[in-house]
């Protein structure tokens, strides 16, 4: 029988069989809940190939980028030197329910972070929660609904009042910016497009 993976393994195998090309692109709900803010210091979980980090970088924010598969990490570095903001960028490698990054910050942003082995995301959430200074946002964006290509099928997806709740945070301390779905048009891998939905929560410490 075989030993079931750890989160290591399984996204070091992902990795070791996926392109190192990324789509150079950030992602449209970072965009939109960060484009205007001032910049100052970042935490993003769960990077890859580093598109967010690398955006968050040329728009002046310093970046610290983790990601639990050191051949993300490093393909993030090389997309990181191309695009000219290497110094802006600290990459750290974690399996997020193990260690966690040092620090306080501006924006912390967990863009998908999910996976297919359990590794207590809400617990990991719970705690980049508490890494959001005063006037910080708190930025989670995670799968609303499965593209009709995809093998991602919670059931059912949680709603975002449902996400929000387990974060467990103390109402008195965030200011809710944005709590609901938004919808996206998403390309499969095989080109063929679908409107799905995203979750997001977009929190401010006050
Ligand atoms: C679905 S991908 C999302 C990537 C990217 N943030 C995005 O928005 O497309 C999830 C990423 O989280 C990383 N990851 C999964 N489990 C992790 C863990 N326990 N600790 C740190 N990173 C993890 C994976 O290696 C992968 O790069």
């Amino acid at each position: 029988m075989n030993e079931p993976q750890t989160s290591t393994q399984f996204w070091d195998n992902r990795y070791a069989t996926a392109s190192p090309l990324s789509s150079g692109k950030p992602g449209a709900i970072l965009v939109r809940f960060t484009d205007r803010l001032q910049p100052g210091h970042a935490l993003e979980l769960g990077c890859a190939r580093g598109d967010d980090a690398v955006w968050l970088a040329k728009k002046g924010w310093n970046v610290v980028a983790v990601d639990i598969a050191q051949q993300a990490l490093s393909y993030a570095a090389d997309n990181a030197q191309r695009n000219g903001v290497a110094e802006k960028i600290t990459f750290e490698q974690h399996d997020l329910s193990e260690s966690f990054p040092e620090g306080e910050y501006d924006l912390v942003s967990a863009s998908f972070l999910e996976s297919p082995v359990d590794f207590g995301r809400e617990k990991v959430l719970r705690k980049a929660s508490k890494l959001v200074k005063s006037g910080g946002l708190l930025l989670i964006t995670s799968h609303g609904s499965a593209a009709s290509w995809s093998d991602h099928r919670p059931s059912p997806f949680p709603s975002p009042e449902e996400a929000l709740a387990e974060l467990q945070l103390e109402s008195s301390d965030w200011s809710s910016i944005f709590v609901g779905n938004i919808e996206r048009l998403a390309t499969g891998p095989n080109g063929e497009t679908g409107e799905i939905l995203d979750t997001v929560l977009a929190l401010q410490r006050r």
